[in-house]
C-alpha cells in the first residue's frame, strides 16, 4: 500500500450506485483500489461495478446494504475483510437522501425518522462499526459526506440540516480522537452537486423547483468533488468545503451570527411555499384561514 490513503486502498463506499458515491468508487478504482460498492439499490451498485470493470483498473464488488438498518451495516463490516482481502482501509459514509420544503411542525414524524435514520444514524453506525478495522490498517481513512446544510440552517430543511449537523459534529469529534495517529477523517460539506439526490428524495413543492434549478445552474460535478475529497483525506485534512457559496455561508455564520439568523428569517418570509405551510399549520390550530391562492399551492402530502 502507498502512503496515500486513496491509492491501492481496500475501500467501502455506501450509496455507491449514484452521484457522489459512484464518483468516489470510480475514482478509487482509477487509483488502483479494491472497492465494495454498497447501496440499497443493488442494480445501481452493480452498474457502478460494471463501469469499473469496463475501465479496466481497480476491482469492485456490489453489495446490498440499507444504511438505515444497523444489521445490514454490521453484515457489511463483517464481510468487508473477506471481500476486500484484508481489513477496510478507507470507509466512505456517503449514502444519503434529500428532504425539504416543509417547516418544523409540518414535517411529520415519519419523515423525520426516515431522514435521520439514513443521513445521521447510518453515518454514526458506519463510523462506529468500521473504525476498529481502519485502525488495523497502516494509514486508514474515514470520509463522511455531510453538506453545507450542516451549518447553513436554511429554512424548510430542518430534517436534512439536523442530520448533516450531526455528521459534522461526529467527524470533528473523531478528528480529535484520531489526533496523533496515522488515521485521518474528512468531512465533505458541499452546496449543490449534480446528482439524483433531489429527484429521488422527499422534497416538496417550490423547494423542489428551487433545488433542481440551483443544482442545474450552480452544481459542481460529482467527479470533481470526489477527487477533491480523496486528495484532502490523503493529506489528512478534516474539512472539504468545495464551493465559494458554502465558504461564504460558513464565514458569515461564524463572524456575524445574528445578521445571518436575520437573513435566514427573511428568506423564510419570502419563500411562498413555506408561507403556505405556515398558514396551513395555523389553520389546523384555528388561528388563521388560508387564502384560496395559498390552498392551490399546497403540495401533495401536506
Ligand atoms: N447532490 C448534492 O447537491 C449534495 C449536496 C450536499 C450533500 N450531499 C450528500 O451527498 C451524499 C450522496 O448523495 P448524492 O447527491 O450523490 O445523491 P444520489 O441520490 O445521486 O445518490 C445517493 C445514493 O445513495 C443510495 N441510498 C439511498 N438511501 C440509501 C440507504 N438507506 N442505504 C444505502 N444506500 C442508500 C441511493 O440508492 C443512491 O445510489 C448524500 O449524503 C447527500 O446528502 C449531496
Amino acid at each position: 500500500m502507498t502512503t496515500r490513503r486513496s491509492h491501492d486502498a481496500r475501500a467501502v463506499v455506501t450509496g455507491a450506485g449514484s452521484g457522489i458515491g459512484r464518483a468516489f468508487a470510480l475514482e478509487l478504482a482509477r487509483r488502483g483500489s479494491r472497492v465494495l460498492c454498497a447501496d440499497i439499490d443493488i442494480d445501481r451498485a452493480s452498474e457502478t461495478v460494471r463501469m469499473i470493470d469496463d475501465a479496466g483498473r481497480g476491482e469492485a464488488t456490489a453489495i446490498f446494504c440499507d444504511v438505515a438498518d444497523v444489521d445490514d451495516l454490521r453484515t457489511l463490516a463483517d464481510r468487508a475483510p473477506d471481500l476486500l482481502g484484508g481489513p477496510t482501509s478507507l470507509m466512505i459514509n456517503n449514502a444519503g437522501v434529500g428532504i425539504g420544503g416543509k417547516a418544523v411542525g409540518a414535517i411529520g414524524l415519519d419523515d423525520w425518522q426516515w431522514a435521520l435514520d439514513i443521513n445521521l444514524r447510518g453515518m454514526v453506525y458506519g463510523s462506529e462499526l468500521f473504525l476498529p478495522q481502519l485502525r488495523e490498517s497502516r494509514r486508514g481513512g474515514l470520509i463522511n459526506v455531510a453538506s453545507a446544510a450542516a451549518f447553513s440552517a436554511a429554512p424548510g430543511m430542518a430534517a436534512y440540516n439536523v442530520g448533516k449537523a450531526g455528521v459534522l459534529a461526529l467527524s470533528e469529534t473523531i478528528a480529535a480522537e484520531l489526533s496523533g495517529t496515522d488515521l485521518a477523517v474528512t468531512v465533505l460539506c458541499p452546496t449543490f452537486v449534480q446528482t439524483n439526490v433531489a429527484a429521488d428524495g422527499r422534497i416538496t413543492g417550490e423547494a423542489m423547483k428551487v433545488a433542481e434549478a440551483l443544482m442545474r445552474r450552480t452544481g459542481r460535478s460529482a467527479e470533481q468533488v470526489a477527487r477533491q475529497t480523496l486528495d484532502a483525506n490523503d493529506r489528512g485534512r478534516l474539512y472539504v468545503v468545495p464551493q465559494f457559496d458554502a465558504k461564504a455561508i460558513w464565514l458569515a455564520k461564524r463572524l456575524m451570527p445574528r445578521t445571518y439568523a436575520f437573513g435566514a428569517g427573511l428568506l423564510h418570509r419570502i419563500q411562498p411555499q413555506l408561507a403556505v405551510t405556515r398558514s396551513v399549520t395555523a389553520t389546523s390550530t384555528g388561528a388563521e384561514t388560508p387564502t384560496t391562492t395559498a390552498r392551490k399551492r399546497i403540495p401533495e402530502g401536506v
